[in-house]
């Protein structure tokens, strides 16, 4: 084993240099004249951006007076009203969608001249066009898909050069939920030798995985655009564990000739591998180059995790031969107050609740995550179903995938399959979302031909599809015999008979649950079973102000509670797993209620991320922490009943008091997953006590809120990188004079930040507030308000003041480091 990074040569590191700064997304293009090898920039600083149609936006010079000046990723949808007129409607989060132009000038450095450069957009949404000097690129109508293209036959070496991007949202509603509009993810300009590693051009799996030995297969992918014979050119690949010592290389001559295509095989035995799982996401990187007489020319990254899994019909999943439930949640990609603008911190602080929750798996509802996301969950350990398709060639909505599906499902299926295929978190295939076609003979046909192109790009994971329909006579897409996993959402009562109607099928609750919760809203009793509303376009009484009871009593009429799903797959064998719709709330498909609804009540965090209580059902069942979570707060009127559940795990029993009184010890009995009490309301404090064994594990008291009269910060962060990148998460808490969260509290909030920082966005969780997520003020709802602080490039100690009428005002400090 020898130190790796004591052998590069200079030149490479220097691109390490790059490469570091590029994943800190520094804003300032690189000097990178002197570089060899392969070069990525960070293309996201610095655009113009117009609303409406500005076809003159190609043009070398245009007056730019009016344009605004951003930085992507950007959406300009969250930055808008809510109204309900909004084509978009609230079933796409009632904001504004529409035409927008980006227009961007660049230099070319004069000696790329002998090099290929492209552009690379990881996600427009949607229906972009792009040109370079006036050259049209092409056009690509699917919002979630990542692409590029070659600008080498259009540069100005040397030269000033002009990027437009159309982006077309207009024709609407093309979407069941919020999407964004805009440049909403990363760009990067990549200089690449004219010999060199493929687009998505290397592969790497492990066809063979024991606790003693792994072998793995890299294949590469080598493209020369040179038209003479090729000499002197050698392939290395080598494997670094997380502490960057080589553990394993290879090397090989590489023959080639004129312009060409070639595509290489290497393999690599590692003794005694370290296994990638969701409890130890260990990460190895594969470092693949290619040289001409000993002078680098191009070179590229792929995450190496060591894993085997498969799915067995009668047992469930397996991960390195151990059986694992699948605990997971469904995601779609908006990040709450942020839109769908991607920023790596606002997903890691997602996935870090969900991991502190127990979660262990991501479906990624219904399209291609962001590069960053899949980045997360390899690093992070999770288990992903990576899907494709919400429609396919009959749609859901009028405008929707279904008007472009004849001319892309095949480019944008292998586009996905091309990307993500090198991620260790990714262990399933979806094709589709509910997808209309299983319920006529087409589906057959379409289905076989989709998973024919899975399987010609990845054979090592299964294909699966997110089916409603449970009666096989009725399933077409079943019928087909193509898929390798059932995926079933809903309809959890019929999970056990799965194995009867599908013999020696494996299966999936590929969703579930859909239940209804506002966060810190309670009705009483907390035993009602609600269905919101009862039937399709059927009448319900809902609650005045749009919320929604949190004791989990209400779920959409397909759906169940989340106790009744999770108990059932939860004693289920044969059920690989689950995926709760959803982790988090996310804007637009505001069920059950209308406008001024406009985001949902499924998650189990809300929009603002702040946990719900069912929360604390999950992290009981399936995580190892010990839990113990007693609910509702403590503000009642005297005399009323009030149920208090409690949510506990590692524990025998637990004991209520009240004001020191003793309520009675319950234990959980049979299946269930809490317990609850009938409690007179009397204002003071609640105390529940756990105890295993007659020791206590932990302590939860509740106590009765005088008026608001403090605000109360909290940051997730102490400091903060001054790279315009990197946020800090605030949360306010409205207290009485003792400190005591005020349960009801809506005070209006107004916020001031000055320093290194700026604020991007604020929220408050509630489903149907009209406010802006772009403001400086905000009322708080049920005690709580968030404030998400960007970095603004300035090296100075950021200030927030929080300050309210009639409260006590509260400053925080965030440090800023280089
Ligand atoms: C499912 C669908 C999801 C979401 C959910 C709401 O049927 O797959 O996208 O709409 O219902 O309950």
């Amino acid at each position: 084993m020898k130190q790796y990074y004591k052998n590069v040569q200079f030149k490479e590191a220097i691109y390490c240099l790059i490469l570091l700064c590029l994943f800190s997304a520094c804003d300032e293009e690189q000097d990178t004249n002197e570089v060899e090898g392969r070069i990525v920039q960070n293309f996201n600083a610095n655009w113009n951006f117009q609303l409406g149609e500005h076809p003159e936006a190609k043009n070398d010079s245009i007056d730019l007076s009016n344009w605004r000046k951003l930085d992507v990723p950007h959406d300009w949808s969250i930055e808008g009203e809510f109204s309900e007129e909004h084509p978009t409607k609230p079933e796409g989060g009632a904001l504004p969608a529409g035409i927008g132009w980006y227009r961007k000038t660049f230099e070319v450095p004069e000696d790329w001249n002998n090099r290929n450069v492209f552009i690379s957009f990881d996600g427009i949404y949607r229906n972009s066009e792009v040109w370079v000097n006036g050259e049209y690129l092409g056009k690509r109508p699917f919002g979630y898909i990542s692409f590029q293209y070659d600008l080498t036959p259009f540069i100005k070496f040397g030269e000033s050069n002009v990027i437009a991007v159309k982006v077309d949202n207009l024709a609407q509603p093309n979407s069941r939920w919020y999407t964004g509009s805009g440049i909403y993810r990363n760009v990067r300009l990549i200089a690449k030798s004219k010999i060199h590693i493929d687009h998505r051009g290397t592969f790497v799996t492990t066809p063979y995985v024991s606790k003693d030995s792994a072998k793995v297969n890299l294949k590469v992918n080598i493209k020369s655009s040179l038209t003479d014979t090729l000499k002197g050119l050698k392939l290395k690949s080598v494997i670094l564990d997380k502490d960057g010592m080589e553990i394993a290389a290879h090397a090989q001559e590489v023959q080639m000739s004129g312009k060409d295509s070639l595509e290489i095989a290497q393999n690599f035995s590692i003794s005694n591998p370290k296994l990638w799982s969701p409890e130890n996401p260990y990460l190895y990187t594969i470092k693949t180059s290619i040289h001409q007489d000993g002078k680098l020319l191009d070179h590229t990254e792929t995450p190496l995790g060591i894993r085997k899994f498969h799915f067995d019909a009668k047992k469930g999943f397996f991960l390195n031969g151990e059986s694992t439930k699948i605990k997971g949640v469904c995601l779609h990609h908006d990040n709450g107050a942020l839109g769908a603008a991607i920023n790596i911190h606002a997903l890691e602080r997602k996935l870090k609740l969900l991991k502190e929750m127990g979660t262990n798996a991501i479906r990624m509802a219904h399209n291609p995550p962001s590069p960053e996301m899949l980045e997360l969950t390899d690093k992070m350990g999770f288990i992903v179903q990576d899907e494709a398709f919400d429609v396919w060639k009959k749609g859901k909505v009028n405008q929707d995938y279904q008007t472009d599906w004849d001319d892309w499902y095949e480019k944008d299926l292998k586009a996905m399959l091309y990307r993500d295929r090198n991620h260790p978190s990714i262990m399933m295939w979806s094709i589709g979302n509910e997808i209309r076609e299983q319920f006529d003979s087409t589906g057959v046909e379409m289905t076989k031909e989709l998973v024919d192109i899975v399987k010609s790009v990845d054979t090592t994971r299964p294909v699966t599809l997110a089916l409603t329909e449970n009666v096989p006579e009725k399933n077409y897409i079943w019928q087909s015999g193509a898929l390798d996993l059932l995926g079933f959402n809903y309809k959890h009562e019929a999970y056990e008979d799965l194995p009867n109607r599908f013999p020696d099928q494996k299966f999936l609750s590929s969703e579930s649950v859909s239940g209804l919760m506002t966060r810190g809203h309670y009705d009483m009793p907390s035993n009602e079973r609600r269905n919101w509303p009862p039937a399709h376009n059927e009448e319900f009484d809902g609650n005045d102000d749009y919320t929604v009871s949190a004791y989990d009593q209400v779920s959409a009429y397909w759906g169940s509670t989340h106790e009744e799903t999770w108990k059932t797959v939860k004693k289920l064998d044969h059920m690989a797993g689950m995926f709760v719709w959803t982790g988090f709330d996310y804007l637009g498909e505001p069920i059950p209620y209308p406008y001024p609804a406009r985001s949902s009540y499924f998650g189990i965090i809300d929009l603002a991320g702040f946990p719900k209580d069912i929360y604390y059902m999950y992290q009981s069942e399936w995580s190892d922490e010990d839990v113990l979570h007693i609910f509702p707060h403590w503000n009642w009127g005297k005399g009323e009943t009030i149920d208090v559940w409690a949510y506990y795990n590692n524990a025998d029993e637990v004991e209520l008091f009240l004001n020191g009184k003793s309520l009675g010890i319950k234990s959980k009995e049979g299946d269930d997953l809490h317990i609850s009490w009938s409690v007179e309301f009397e204002p003071g404090t609640l105390k529940a006590v756990s105890r295993k064994d007659g020791q206590t594990v932990l302590e939860r008291t509740i106590q009765t809120a005088g008026e608001p009269a403090k605000i109360e910060l909290k940051a997730d962060k102490k400091e903060m990188i001054s790279d315009k990148n990197d946020l800090v998460y605030v949360t306010v808490n409205i207290t009485d004079k003792n400190g005591v969260l005020a349960p009801r509290a809506d005070n209006l909030l107004k916020f001031e930040v000055s320093g290194g920082g700026k604020i991007i966005g604020v929220d408050n969780g509630y489903q149907a507030s009209l406010e802006s997520f772009k403001g400086k003020k905000r009322k708080a709802f049920n005690g709580k308000c968030l404030v998400i602080i960007q970095s603004n490039g300035k090296s100075e100690i950021v200030q927030l003041r929080v300050t309210s009428e009639g409260l006590e005002s509260e400053n925080i400090t965030i440090q800023i480091k280089d």
